[in-house]
């Protein structure tokens, strides 16, 4: 009985230690087309007019295109079929950009670059087609409308009871789409107001630490920055791991725009908190909040750590030889986790989505240890960037 069990036990280690010394491109082959015959099970379980969210009591749980999520959905069928060139994706895709399209004209909040770039940014960046830059720039008009001079920054959400003007770190995720459209023979002032935004957020959303407040609130008509706070941290003062994210990947996506080596240095500082803190877990996929009380019996979130992958692998790019290996190993071992069976759903389940376990409000009870659609996006776009930047040919 001993012995049967011991090599029992050196099996399971030996299929271990041969999945880890799995080669990148055929793990990036194998997620890519899986993710082909994956997401055409999502595609059947949404209706044709709306997007998917999240899953809930096993059942996919769909939003209609206002929703800050509806890029994703056509953004990750897009990078699916930028790598397995599949007819059926390719239709699904332009179905979705399709339903989607009518949104560029949406100011009710400022995830317009979510929403707009992640999509038609894609599908622009594939095919070049002159309707979807006009439906970009389109999108970036639409975003400048909230855009508040006097206190250089762009409003995320609408006043409400809860806030006045609230900033919300999320908001750096939207400032791709403003750089984009200028440097594309679009207005100055959209990359002006991106900067500006990200000035003022470098200035007033960090702590000493180089961790962020989830949201800032000001008063519009004093300029005043009234409160510093979170809405789906699990504490003021704590670092809310998407929110983490975010601030990585908006200031490494700035550096690229500008140059200015300050985004570069904040983002290497917010990586370097990031995989330096205490609670950092054996895998590298967060907690949902890095203060989270129960650790290490909280959740993780799964999207967090897609983000971060996605971004340290950027982050490499403009790294020197050491750096680049501590950045691109951690996103590595990030990607492998995200691979495993830990994170990735089997063929058919999880309502069609790649990945398990993301958090989405946890203090706002909803969306907790769910797959969402940006834990999938931002997973199959540090897939494709490792092998852009990382895999010899
Ligand atoms: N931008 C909203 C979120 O990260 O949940």
């Amino acid at each position: 009985m001993k012995n049967t069990l011991t090599i029992a036990f050196s099996l399971l280690f030996l299929t271990h230690i041969s999945a880890q010394q799995k080669s990148m491109a055929t793990l990036i082959d194998e997620q890519m087309n899986f993710a082909k015959d994956q997401y055409k099970v999502l595609a059947k379980n949404v209706p044709a007019d709306r997007m998917p969210k999240a899953l809930k009591d096993g059942k996919v749980e769909t939003s209609n295109t206002k929703w800050w999520c509806s890029g994703f959905f056509p953004g990750s069928l897009l990078y699916i079929y930028e790598y397995t060139k599949d007819a059926e994706i390719k239709a699904e895709a332009e179905r979705r950009l399709g339903i989607l399209e009518k949104e560029k004209h949406y100011t009710g909040n400022h995830d317009l670059g979510f929403m707009m770039y992640c999509s038609f940014g894609n599908a622009y960046r594939l095919w070049q087609k002159p309707e979807d830059k006009r439906t970009i720039d389109t999108a970036a008009m639409s975003l400048a409308t909230r855009y508040r001079p006097s206190i250089k920054v762009i409003q995320s959400w609408n006043s409400s009871a809860k806030f006045k003007c609230p900033i919300i770190i999320d908001n750096m995720m939207n400032l791709e789409l403003l750089c984009w459209v200028t440097d594309n023979g679009g207005d100055a002032k959209f990359k002006d107001i991106a900067i500006n935004h990200a000035n003022t957020t470098m200035a007033t959303h960090f702590r000493p630490d180089y961790s962020s407040y989830h949201v800032l609130d000001y008063n519009l008509e004093t300029g005043k920055l009234e409160r510093k706070i979170t809405h789906q941290g699990y504490a003021d003062e704590s670092a809310w791991a998407r929110g983490q994210a975010w601030g990585l990947y908006g200031y490494i996506t700035m550096y690229r725009f500008t140059h200015d080596l300050r985004y570069l240095d904040l983002s290497k500082n917010i990586a370097n908190f990031l995989l330096n803190h205490p609670n950092k877990t054996a895998d590298l996929i967060p907690y949902w909040d890095y203060n989270a009380p129960n650790i290490p019996k909280a959740l993780r979130d799964a999207s967090a750590g897609s983000i971060i992958a996605s971004a340290l692998l950027e982050l490499g790019q403009y790294s020197d030889d050491k750096e680049r290996t501590k950045y691109v190993g951690a996103a590595e071992k990030m990607i492998r986790s995200l691979a495993s069976s830990r994170y990735r759903a089997k063929k058919g389940e999880n309502g069609g989505f790649l990945l398990m376990h993301s958090v989405g409000h946890l203090t706002g009870n909803s969306e907790i240890d769910t797959p969402l659609t940006y834990a999938d996006y931002y997973f199959l776009e540090a897939l494709m960037r490792y092998k852009k930047w990382y895999l010899k040919s």
